[in-house]
């Protein structure tokens, strides 16, 4: 019963094929088809993707998954590797292609480096023009078309590419085609959206099928049907192709969606039933091989279930994988099953994901939480959604990390996991540059008794650094302060060290000039001092040396670059290429026709001008500065966004 011919979407099917033409002669574009569930989106995707395979064009298809939302990059890297492997024919290309492919899309992670110190911005901005560029690469013999499926269960740091390549595409032979959601709302689907508001991408909402559209479907299915049976579609399916070819699958046309996979599933065998229903369990896309593990059922019992439930358009198979026709049908079937057998199924599944896959890597970690979460063990849930949020943050996708401990917090019974889900938290906000929600978060994990007093002078520490990052030094110079009177009491020397590279932040942001190289040497000097605080701490030394030595500047910024080499930490290596950046501005000779303005000695040891045609600057110091959360004009950060150019 699955419709042969796409009826209708006349006008969307012309402009993705205009857009196609356009990305040939590289006037590339992102195209976004929006709609409810099963309106259409991914049948009309597919079509586009099958007219540019047919044209030779280069294609990469991702999606993304409901159970791997706490996996950032997922459908992008999916995509992209699909792309370069569709243009890859030389032998061994392939692995050194997949490898570009990883570091595009994961630059900071892989290498193990550091994202501490950056600013979430310019790491954003790094990773869209690091794809995109990428993207340029293997659109050279042929355009290519990026088909990313289902981002209502996108990760936001995926969400952050594309809106990067909406903004960037337009010289580039790629077009970029994206499905979502319209409903339930969606994160997603609003930036999405908004997409279209600035007209950056275009954005066409799928509407129901026109009543002479649903006729043309459903006899395209069964042109025999008779009269009776063509309109208890007409008015069962409300224009929804999806529930079109549904009431057609099952017999005598029942009125419902959900009465017609309820009749499909009665219509199997007890025990080959039980195994459809693990399957929902498990997810849209499940492993067929741990179905036996979880029901209990011989081979011979999971294939003829198997089997019929393609028979009945439960389920259907693509590329040597089953899943669920579709994720409607998953929901359908899930509500046919009891709470207490679902819980059961959830716990045997989630045992039988971690026998198969230790360790959990790539979307097993969340495939496994949302299993927990069925099985009702909400703190193990929590617990393997702050891994997966560790994991991002290792990665630098910040945005997934802090959904995911947003989550794990949420989840989380026991006070020991929310207080561990929402430490990690801080610290994730606070490197995201989101001041305002992590020192709201803070206050709250300081008066938690469950948070230790260690763990307790390191909250006050990332709130430090929150603030200093949002130039808030009030607020910086009070958690400093905390600091270290809870280290006097539970002395860490890690955290001292730490706390001194803050200290001398903002000494030099009210111009103590001389205290902040004093703590920075402090720094530099300690032996328990871990290179990402060095790298640090050479770049506050070098900041205040500028206003009277470039050469000694420049050698603080040089060490810090070399001790961010020496220990893999590549984000360090560029803000310390930044500042070194800063120097060469400095030396050089201003535009034609600037007079350089008298050197006055200021705090931030440069003036303005000569890197305002380059970089945004960061506030000038001043000491009364305090904390005004959420107010709207907030100074710009400093180190500018890696986005903007490097004179390096
Ligand atoms: N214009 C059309 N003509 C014929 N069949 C269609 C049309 N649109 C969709 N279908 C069929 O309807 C079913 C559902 O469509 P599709 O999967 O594309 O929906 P969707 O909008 O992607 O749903 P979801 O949001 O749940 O992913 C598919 O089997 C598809 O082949
Ligand atoms: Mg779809």
């Amino acid at each position: 019963m699955l419709c042969p011919v796409v009826v209708g979407r006349d006008a969307e099917l012309a402009a993705l094929r205009t857009a196609l033409g356009e990305a040939e002669y590289g006037r590339g574009s992102v195209v976004v088809l929006a709609g409810p569930p099963g309106m259409g989106k991914s049948r009309l995707l597919g079509e586009v993707l099958d007219d540019a395979r047919g044209h030779a064009d280069l294609v990469g298809a991702g999606r993304s998954l409901r159970s791997a939302s706490a996996t950032a990059f997922r459908p992008l890297a999916e995509a992209l590797l699909q792309a370069v492997r569709s243009r890859d024919s030389a032998p061994g290309e392939g692995q050194a292609r997949s490898q570009s492919v990883w570091r595009a899309v994961l630059p900071f992670g892989e290498e193990g480096g550091s994202i501490v110190g950056f600013s979430a911005g310019g790491l954003e901005l790094a990773r869209g023009e690091t794809v995109l560029r990428l993207l340029r690469t293997v659109a050279v013999e042929a355009p290519l078309v990026v088909g990313l499926d289902d981002l209502q269960w996108v990760d936001p740091d995926t969400l952050g590419v594309l809106e990067y390549l909406a903004d960037n595409l337009r010289g580039e032979r790629v077009l970029c085609i994206a499905t979502v959601r319209s409903e339930p709302r969606s994160a997603a689907y609003e930036r999405l959206r908004a997409l279209g508001s600035r007209r950056s991408a275009a954005v066409f909402r799928l509407a129901p099928l026109k009543p002479s559209e649903v006729t043309e479907m459903v006899r395209a299915c069964w042109p025999a049907i008779g009269a009776a049976e063509l309109d208890r579609v007409l008015a069962a399916a409300d224009g929804v192709p999806f529930l079109v070819e549904e009431l057609l699958a099952a017999p005598d046309i029942p009125e419902t969606f959900a009465t017609s996979v309820a009749v499909r599933l009665a219509g199997l065998e007890g025990m080959e039933r039980r195994v459809v229903e693990a399957a929902a369990v498990l997810g849209r896309h499940f492993a067929w091989e741990l179905l036996s593990d979880v029901t209990g059922a011989g081979p011979e019992v999971i294939a003829s279930a198997l089997e019929h439930a393609v028979d009945e358009l439960l389920l259907t198979h693509k590329g040597g994988v089953y899943l669920f026709r579709h994720a409607l049908t998953r929901e359908a079937v899930l509500d046919q099953v009891l709470p207490h057998t679902r819980a059961s199924l959830a716990r045997r599944a989630l045992a039988a994901v971690e026998a198969a896959h230790p360790g959990l890597p790539g979307v097993w970690r969340g495939v496994a939480a949302d299993l927990a979460q069925q099985a009702g063990q909400l703190d193990v849930a929590a617990q393997l959604l702050i891994d997966a949020g560790r994991e991002s943050l290792r990665a630098g996708a910040l945005a997934t990390a802090v959904i995911s401990l947003m989550r794990a917090s949420t989840f989380a019974v026991d006070p020991l996991v929310r207080c561990a889900a929402q430490e990690l938290l801080v610290q994730t906000l606070a490197l995201s540059g989101r001041a305002d929600e992590c020192l709201a978060l803070g206050a709250q994990l300081l008066a938690s008794p469950s948070l230790s007093p260690s763990a307790g002078s390191a909250v006050h520490l990332w709130l430090a650094q929150a603030a200093v990052e949002a130039t808030w030094w009030a607020e910086a110079g009070h958690h400093l302060t905390a600091a270290e009177h809870l280290l006097a009491f539970d002395p860490d020397p890690t955290l001292t060290t730490r706390r001194g590279v803050l200290a001398a932040e903002t000494a030099l942001a009210v111009g103590e000039l001389d205290e902040a190289r004093r703590l920075a040497d402090g720094v530099i000097g300690s032996a328990d001092t871990i290179p990402e605080v060095r790298c640090h701490a050479f770049v506050v030394l070098g900041r205040a040396e500028r206003v009277s030595s470039l050469d000694r500047a420049k050698m603080a910024f040089e060490r810090s670059r070399v001790c961010a080499d020496a220990h893999g930490l590549p984000l360090w290596r560029l803000r310390a290429l930044h500042e070194l950046g800063t120097i060469d501005l400095l030396i050089m000779p201003g535009p034609a026709g600037w007079k350089r303005p008298a050197r006055r000695r200021r705090t931030w040891g440069f003036s303005a001008w000569s890197l305002s045609w380059t970089f945004n600057c960061r506030r000038p110091a001043c000491s009364g500065s305090s904390r005004t959360p959420g107010s709207a004009a907030r100074p710009p950060r400093w180190p500018p966004p890696i986005g903007y150019a490097s004179p390096s």
